[in-house]
C-alpha cells in the first residue's frame, strides 16, 4: 500500500480489513522544500502511501524527520515560498492543483488537524463556547443558538467531563488533556473524513494519554474517518495504527501494517526505534540510535541514515535505496533488506 520515488509501486493490500475499497487519501511522490541561506531544505522526499476510511496510518520518526512538515502540506498550510510537487488526491481530486479557495472549502469541509500545540490552536482570551460556536458557523449557517448546542455535542463526543461547564471555561482553566479535546473537538466541527493528528498525546500524561487514544479509536470507528496519526512514540503508534510509515529525514524509510513492522522490521532505523522504546512487556533499558539525522539542506547521495548504520556498505553510500517491498503491504528502502523471495520462503 505504499512507496516512492520515481515511480510508486503499490503493494498488494486486498486482505486489509478496509471500510471502503477506493482509498480516502493517495499521496503520491510528494515532494516539499522550503527555501533557506543554505539552498533548497527537503522536509519531504518524494513520499508515497494511501489511507482507506475507517484506517489509521501512524508516522513515526525523530524530531526533524519531517512528520509535521507532510501533514502541513497535506493541509495547504505551507508558506507561498514552499514548493511542492507530486500529487495528494483526497476522494480523488488533487488538491495541490486546486485554487486556493478550492483548497480552503476541502480544508474546511473534508480535511482538518489537532495542531502540535494545543495551546496554540486555542485563542486565550475567548471560552470555549466562544471559540466553537465561531468555528461552527465559519462551516455552517447555523444560527448561533443551534450552533451553541452543537458545540455542547461536540465536547461530549471528546468526553469531556461537565461539558456545559467547561464550555464556559477559558483555554488556562482546563487541564492539558481537557485541551487537547477541545482542540480536538475543533477539528471534528465540520465532520471531517480525513482527520491529521499531530502529536496529540505528547503532552499528556499516560492515564489521559490513554483516554484520548480510545477518543481517537471511536473516531475511527464510529464515524469511519481516516486518520494521520503522527508521533515519535512507537507505544503510542502501537495502540492506535493500522499502518506505519517510519519517516527518516524526509523519506518513508518503512511501511508496512503495525504487526509486520513490530514483528519484522526490516530497517535497521526501525529497528533502532523499536529498542529505543520499551516494548510491551519488555522492562530492559532503551538504548539510543547514535548520532544524528543529516541536515536536509545537504543531504548525502546515497541512504540518509548511512552514517548511523551499523550494517552500512560501500553501495549505501552512493545511490537512494528504491523501496522494495518484503511482503503484502511491507516495504522498505534498505539494500540489506530482506528480498520478497526470502520474504515468501519465511
Ligand atoms: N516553514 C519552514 N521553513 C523552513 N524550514 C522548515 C519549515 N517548516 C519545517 N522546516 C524544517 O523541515 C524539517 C522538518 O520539520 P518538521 O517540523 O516536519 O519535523 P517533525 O518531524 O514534525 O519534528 P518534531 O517531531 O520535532 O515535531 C526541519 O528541518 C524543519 O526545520
Ligand atoms: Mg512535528
Amino acid at each position: 500500500m505504499l512507496m516512492t520515488s520515481p515511480r510508486p509501486t503499490v503493494a498488494d493490500t486486498s486482505s486489509a480489513p478496509c471500510a471502503a475499497d477506493t482509498p480516502l487519501l493517495v499521496v503520491r511522490d510528494l515532494t516539499t522544500q522550503f527555501p533557506t541561506r543554505h539552498g533548497w531544505l527537503t522536509a519531504v522526499n518524494h513520499v508515497s502511501y494511501e489511507l482507506r476510511a475507517g484506517r489509521v496510518l501512524g508516522v513515526l520518526g525523530e524530531s526533524g524527520s519531517g512528520k509535521s512538515a507532510m501533514l502541513r502540506t497535506i493541509l495547504g498550510l505551507q508558506p507561498k515560498s514552499t514548493r511542492i510537487s507530486g500529487e495528494i488526491l483526497l476522494d480523488g481530486r488533487d488538491l495541490i492543483s486546486m485554487s486556493s479557495s478550492e483548497r480552503e472549502d476541502m480544508r474546511g469541509a473534508s480535511v482538518s488537524m489537532v495542531f502540535q500545540d494545543p495551546m496554540t490552536a486555542l485563542d486565550p482570551v475567548f471560552t470555549v463556547e466562544q471559540q466553537l460556536v465561531e468555528t461552527i458557523r465559519r462551516h455552517s449557517t447555523l444560527p448561533r443558538s443551534e450552533a451553541a448546542d452543537r458545540a455542547l455535542e461536540l465536547l461530549q463526543t471528546v468526553q469531556i467531563p461537565s461539558p456545559e461547564r467547561r464550555l464556559k471555561a477559558y483555554p488556562f482553566e482546563l487541564s492539558g488533556g481537557m485541551r487537547q479535546r477541545v482542540v480536538i473537538a475543533m477539528a471534528l466541527v465540520s465532520n471531517p473524513r480525513l482527520l491529521l493528528a499531530d502529536e496529540p498525546t505528547t503532552a499528556l500524561d499516560v492515564t489521559v494519554q490513554a483516554r484520548v487514544l480510545d477518543l481517537f479509536r471511536d473516531l475511527k470507528h464510529r464515524m469511519g474517518m481516516g486518520i494521520i496519526f503522527v508521533t515519535h512514540d512507537l507505544a503510542v503508534v502501537a495502540e492506535i495504527a493500522d499502518d506505519i510509515a517510519v519517516m527518516y529525514a524526509g523519506r518513508i524509510v518503512e511501511f508496512g501494517r503495525l504487526d509486520d513492522i513490530v514483528r519484522s522490521p526490516q530497517h535497521p532505523y526501525t529497528r533502532g526505534l523499536l529498542e529505543a522504546n520499551i516494548r510491551p512487556g519488555q522492562h530492559d533499558r532503551p538504548e539510543a540510535i547514535p548520532g544524528s539525522p543529516p541536515n536536509l539542506a545537504n543531504l548525502p547521495p546515497g541512504c540518509s541514515f548511512a552514517p548511523r548504520c551499523h550494517a552500512a556498505e560501500a553501495a549505501c553510500w552512493d545511490a537512494v535505496p528504491t523501496f522494495v517491498p518484503v511482503s503484502p503491504g511491507h516495504g522498505v528502502r534498505c539494500l540489506n533488506a530482506v528480498r520478497p523471495v526470502e520474504a515468501v520462503a519465511r
